[in-house]
């Protein structure tokens, strides 16, 4: 039996909670109006530091999933905690709180006021002494968030092959993603250029889930600027899309000119000699954040970071070999929106697209007729850093899909057929060997090519749980009617109700459902060993996800 003290009384907040490290253990200290209790300082469901927990009417609520335990008893009270907390005995001595790691609590929990010449004056002499003996260090342990963060989410000691489901489901690596990705070093799609043809046409679009407001300047140069008021931080663009001559904030009605300059402030000097902002208040240093945009073949994109590199050198040359290959030279015509919400994480969108193992089996449609199918000529191609992919294909004919991949794909249906041959018509127009290409742009862009029907999807974050998605279909300047009607009938492949997109919304909802509902669990990606990460020419593959959670581990430092 060993006694060690491991704090003063009067750190520990009343009905508050306190990390300390004793011989390298986490331990928790929670103080319930006089009295002291210890227990093991990780949950014992998750890697979760129960100092950054909540304590309310005798229990903790774990940060990270919200399971609960009893202090006193250590006892696991609500799911996803079943296991119950280590508890330690507790001594006061003085100001001085004692445990004991060999001991579990007494029934008879440490008193405060039982502690022998234990005066106000006592305690506060004691503090001193104590902050300089390593609960400091602790304490620092706790408030800074990159140890804490390291601690808290581990990655599977397999490495790749397993993704934990924290990755999808918890606000702080969600929060952290907007921070280290969308607001990161990376190009996010915005608008296409050909929906703001003229001066002074604006669409509200978003960078990761941020509002903002996607400009034409009467020079002819596009802005985005953020969608926030520099005064009370109201979202003051409320059309979708529109044509303006200035932005005027609805609240206070402070205005901005295209590029984003604070331009009026009513009653700036007040009235009648009060009131009023500061004289030396600057417009020039309030106008609305603008990021930084780079433009090609008539694709917008924004940054937050001001020297990115150029787009071309971001997507590396093989997607942008793609990119090209879609974004042909002629000029986008838009054809129209969908718009619609999908219950899991955004992640499982570009996971979605860089799994043609799924698009083998799921799609009826798809293999049906011969989009993709096990055994076409395909490819699963990642970038240098893994962020970006594209899934290609070229379509067979139906005649050719051998029997033995026929008997494997529970989706494919013999005696189907379509009313509309036209539909599944397949004009070529593009400098490429392939018939289907969806490119997925990090982080928030979707490139579809699916024979011809051509469309942009951006993803909007909202949360762990939810993203919404935008897509823009388009056509090029120079297509004739015919062409058009084509492609709006071919366009019945996607969207939310898309003969073969229908099922994919669904399929990201069960995986969402199953992380959601179970928490504490990995899943695997294990497919094609003998390619760790990246490029794959099998269509049986996991290698892009891999090459994908490569490179979010190093962006997000996890
Ligand atoms: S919040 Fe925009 S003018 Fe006050
Ligand atoms: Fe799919």
């Amino acid at each position: 039996m060993a006694w060690q003290r491991v704090a003063s009384f009067r750190e520990i907040g009343v009905d508050g909670v306190l990390g300390v490290d004793v011989n390298g253990s986490p331990v928790a200290l929670y103080r319930l109006s006089n009295e002291v209790f210890a227990t093991s300082g990780i949950c014992t469901h998750a890697l979760a530091l129960l100092s950054e927990g909540f304590v309310e009417d005798g229990r903790i609520e774990c940060p990270l999933h919200q399971g609960q335990f009893d202090i006193r008893s250590g006892k696991a009270l609500c799911a996803p905690a079943t296991e119950d907390l280590r508890t330690y005995a507790v001594k006061l001595e003085g100001d001085g709180v004692f445990i004991d790691m060999e001991r579990r609590a007494a029934s008879a929990p440490a008193m405060a006021n039982a502690a022998p010449n234990r005066t106000a004056a006592d305690r506060v002499r004691a503090t001193e002494e104590d902050n300089q003996a390593g609960i400091g260090k602790i304490a620092a342990m706790n408030v800074d968030p990159e140890l804490s963060l390291t601690k808290r989410y581990v990655w599977p000691t397999e490495g790749l092959t397993r993704i934990p489901d924290w990755v999808y489901t918890d606000q702080t690596i969600y929060e952290r993603e907007i921070e280290k990705i969308f607001h990161g070093r990376t190009w996010n799609y915005v608008a296409l250029e050909c929906e703001v043809p003229k001066a002074g046409d604006f669409i509200r679009s978003n960078v990761g889930p941020t509002p903002v407001v996607v400009v034409r300047a009467d020079d002819g140069s596009i802005n985005v600027v953020e969608n926030r008021c520099s005064h009370r931080a109201a979202e003051f663009c409320r059309e979708l899309s529109g044509n303006a001559k200035e932005f005027v904030c609805p609240y206070h009605q402070w205005s901005y000119d295209l590029q984003g300059n604070l331009a009026g402030v009513p009653f700036r000097r007040g009235v009648n000699g009060k009131g009023g902002m500061p004289a030396d208040f600057d417009n020039a240093r309030h106008g609305l954040r603008r990021l930084n945009v780079t433009i090609h073949r008539g694709v917008v994109f924004a940054s937050y970071v001001r020297d990115m590199e150029s787009l071309q050198d971001y997507l590396g040359p093989e997607v942008l070999k793609e990119f090209e290959a879609t974004f042909d030279g002629r000029k986008p015509r838009l054809l129209g929106y969908y718009r619609h919400t999908l219950p899991g994480n955004w992640k499982l969108y570009h996971e979605n697209l860089k799994d043609p193992y799924h698009a083998t089996l799921l799609h009826t449609f798809l293999v049906t007729f011969g989009l993709l199918v096990a055994g076409n000529r395909s490819l699963m191609l990642a970038d240098a850093t893994g962020r970006h992919g594209v899934m290609a294909s070229a379509k067979s004919e139906r005649k050719s899909v051998s029997s033995d991949a026929k008997k494997e794909m529970r989706a494919y249906r013999d005696g189907m057929t379509l009313a509309e041959p036209r539909f599944m018509d397949f004009i070529e127009e593009f400098d490429s060997p392939w018939s289907v290409t969806m490119a997925t742009i990090w982080p928030n862009l979707i490139i579809q090519r699916e024979m011809n029907t051509l469309g942009v999807r951006q993803i909007v974050p909202t949360g762990p749980h939810e993203f919404i998605m935008k897509w823009t279909m388009f056509g090029f300047e120079g297509d004739d009617d015919e062409m058009t009607r084509h492609r709006l009938r071919q366009g019945n492949l996607m969207g939310p109700a898309g003969f073969l997109g229908l099922e994919d919304n669904e399929a990201i909802k069960f995986v969402q459902d199953g992380m959601q509902h179970v928490p504490g669990g990995q899943h695997l990606v294990k497919l094609d060993p003998a390619v760790a990460a990246g490029t794959s020419d099998s269509l049986i593959s996991e290698a892009s996800i891999r090459a994908m959670y490569r490179h979010w581990r190093a962006e997000m430092g996890l």
